[in-house]
């Protein structure tokens, strides 16, 4: 064995080779007449995708020497950086965005990481850790290109897989895991649909690819429940269209309300947890209109690490919360609701009949709550 193995079973922590399941249930809620299926990132060690990056990235620090190492996150690379740092012994400094979940922080915090909190959204967090980088001598990890290269695997696995896969719907942020997926598939030279997902707000790669524009236009204020997403100058922006319009694929904008009814009917349809943005993939399934092909939706995120509408025990009535009142990050861990009341059967099937969208597809009535 020579030393980079041995180092990467050191740094080992049991992430990659996660589940590949088959929405049964989504399958015929939707009447899909392909196959759908969910990659379950959210098993990796530290609860998302970041963990397969997270190790090319720390061996990549202990081959440079590095003491340390710096990122600017939305909160999950943080988890994961800073329990691989640990790992390493490496000290881990992570900047985040105000409005950071939680339940991010604390895995971040448990590890050892000293926080740097920025009054500001995720892009100005990425100039501080580039500083902070430089003055410090740590390596600056990130969505760069080691990170993409350890986050191929989920497309190699994919790819490797007896399962027909005809396309993947993935969340967008930087982009970067998706570019990863459809380059980890190109090795196998397999070109499936990239079809990616922003939250309406934080969306300038889905105003790019509907006006045919290159290069695209930041948001400078961009505005999304799903914190994960919430960036407005996309590293692999202009990559992302790349593999998009390659691969015929699309770009799709979900709205807060959407994203928030998603993660609640995955979980009662299939008993999948998992956090907005991972939920805003299963948006994109309801607004396809072709649903003959066989699509895998790339679920990042565990739906522990925030963004859950906890229900309200000191409330006697149930009552709904507007998520569009609600301010990322702020709602997972402050704002209680309860779960609304469910409609009689006889109810429900009335409206299954009227609900219908401008495609005239069927949209199940229990969807948007
Ligand atoms: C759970 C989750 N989903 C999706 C994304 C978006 O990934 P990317 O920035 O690589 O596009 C992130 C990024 O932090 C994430 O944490």
């Amino acid at each position: 064995m020579n030393d980079q193995s041995e180092t990467i079973k050191q740094l080992n922590l049991g992430q990659g080779n996660t589940p590949l399941i088959r929405l049964y249930n989504l399958e015929k809620k939707l009447s899909w007449k392909g196959q759908l299926w969910a990659k379950c990132e959210y098993q990796n060690p530290t609860g998302s995708f970041k963990d397969r990056g997270s190790v090319a990235e720390i061996l990549k620090a202990l081959k440079e020497n590095k003491k340390g190492i710096v990122c600017a996150s939305t909160g999950n690379m943080a988890a994961s950086l800073s329990a691989y740092a640990a790992r390493a012994s490496l000290r881990c400094i992570v900047v985040l965005p105000k409005g950071t979940p939680n339940s991010k922080l604390q895995q971040a915090i448990i590890t050892g990481a000293k926080l740097v909190a920025i009054n500001g959204n995720y892009d100005s967090c990425v100039g501080k850790a580039e500083e902070l980088a430089k003055e410090k001598n740590y390596l600056l990890c990130g969505d760069y290109e080691t990170r993409r290269i350890g986050q191929r695997m989920i497309g190699e696995e994919l790819a490797q897989s007896k399962v027909k896969i005809d396309g993947f719907i993935c969340p967008v942020g930087n982009g970067t895991v998706g570019c990863a997926i459809s380059e980890g598939f190109a090795t196998y030279k397999k070109y499936p649909t990239f079809i990616g997902v922003q939250g309406k707000g934080a969306d300038p790669l889905v105003q790019a690819f509907n006006k045919t524009l290159s290069p695209f236009t930041p948001i400078r204020n961009p505005q999304t429940v799903a914190s994960a997403m919430n960036v407005g100058n996309p590293l692999d922006g202009e990559i992302t269209l790349y593999w998009i319009r390659k691969t015929k694929g699309q770009m799709i904008s979900v709205t807060d309300k959407e994203i928030l009814s998603a993660q609640k009917y995955l979980a009662t349809t299939e008993g999948i947890f998992v956090e907005p943005a991972a939920a805003a993939t299963i948006v994109a399934l309801f607004k396809l209109s072709q649903r003959t092909t066989n699509l895998v939706v790339i679920l990042t995120g565990h739906g522990l690490k925030g963004g859950v509408l906890r229900m309200a025990i000191q409330d006697k009535q149930p009552r709904r919360v507007d998520p569009k009142g609600l301010r990322p990050g702020e709602f997972g861990d402050t704002i209680s609701t309860q779960i609304p009341q469910r409609r009689r059967p006889e109810e429900r099937q009335s409206k299954q009949q009227v609900l219908r969208d401008k495609f005239g597809r069927e949209i199940p009535a229990d969807f948007i709550r």
